[in-house]
């Protein structure tokens, strides 16, 4: 089978078309993971995928990784539901890399859309690589061997398991270099970072302040429309993503997976 890759923005972001990922082959898959480097954000349009086969797809790239605090879906610990709860209970409506408070995050995950609402509940990426680069030199040479410290707290509270926090914590390097490409990234967010190692949080504040706003500045970001049936793969090691929560109360169900990562360089 042939595939095409078709740029969906001028900064991250590919429609892979030609594919059925229940029935990959060896040198498809080799494809998609160039694609995957290049790109760093990849859309498969109407892909019917049972849990079990997202779950395949997914052990494709590597082991998957079980969320420690958000609840899977029954049968699947693979699987975590992302289901419309309500804006005030959304807790991805928030620029992140998934599960950055672990020592060693996932580097991917596989967002599938179950069942969407008429219209809105896009989701936001935003390439951190783009980020780095477009910072001026005088910062990077700052930033360089910084560390950041990311917490759990937020998210557990938000989740009803408020004592979970006390086992979710971690710090790395504010900018990682992706360990398949070299490339260097922003890896600090809104949603998890939460203070800079060695420094005040007064200090770190205003840093943190200006580093998230550069994360996520409008030319480094690609907004996915979904479609019922979309599998949207993204590498945590180089984008950001944010769930824009416009839809009110209408549902919207997606089964994500992640595959688990190495420690952050
Ligand atoms: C996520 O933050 O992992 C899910 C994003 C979404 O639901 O669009």
């Amino acid at each position: 089978m042939s595939l095409e890759t078709k740029p969906l923005s001028g900064s991250l972001g590919a429609e892979i078309l030609g594919v059925d990922l229940a029935q990959l082959e060896a040198p498809e898959f080799r494809q998609i993971r160039e694609a995957f480097l290049e790109h760093h954000v990849l859309a498969f349009r109407d892909q019917k995928l049972t849990p079990e086969q997202q779950i395949e797809f997914g052990r494709l790239w590597g082991e998957l990784f079980i969320h420690p605090i958000v609840p899977h879906l029954p049968d699947y610990p693979e699987i975590v539901p992302i289901v419309n709860s309500g804006k005030s209970k959304s807790l991805t409506e928030i620029w992140h890399s998934d599960v950055s408070f672990s020592a060693k995050p996932p580097m991917a995950s596989g967002l599938l859309a179950v069942s969407l609402p008429s219209y809105g509940g896009d989701t936001i990426f935003a390439n951190q690589h783009k980020a780095y680069d477009l910072l001026s030199e005088g910062m990077k040479t700052m930033l360089d061997g910084m560390r950041a410290i990311h917490s759990g707290t937020g998210l557990a509270s938000a989740s009803g398991k408020r004592d979970a926090w006390k086992e979710h914590g971690q710090d790395h390097p504010v900018v990682r270099t992706h360990p398949e490409t070299g490339r260097k990234a922003l890896y600090v967010s809104p949603a998890f970072t939460v203070a800079l190692e060695d420094m005040t949080l007064e200090e770190s504040r205003p840093l943190l302040e200006y580093l998230n706003e550069a994360g996520h500045a409008p030319d480094v970001c690609y907004r996915h429309r979904w479609q019922t049936g979309d599998l949207v793969l993204w590498d945590n090691r180089s984008v950001q993503h944010y769930a824009v929560h416009d839809h009110g109360k209408a549902e919207r169900t997606m089964h994500r997976i992640t595959i688990m990562g190495d420690t952050p360089r």
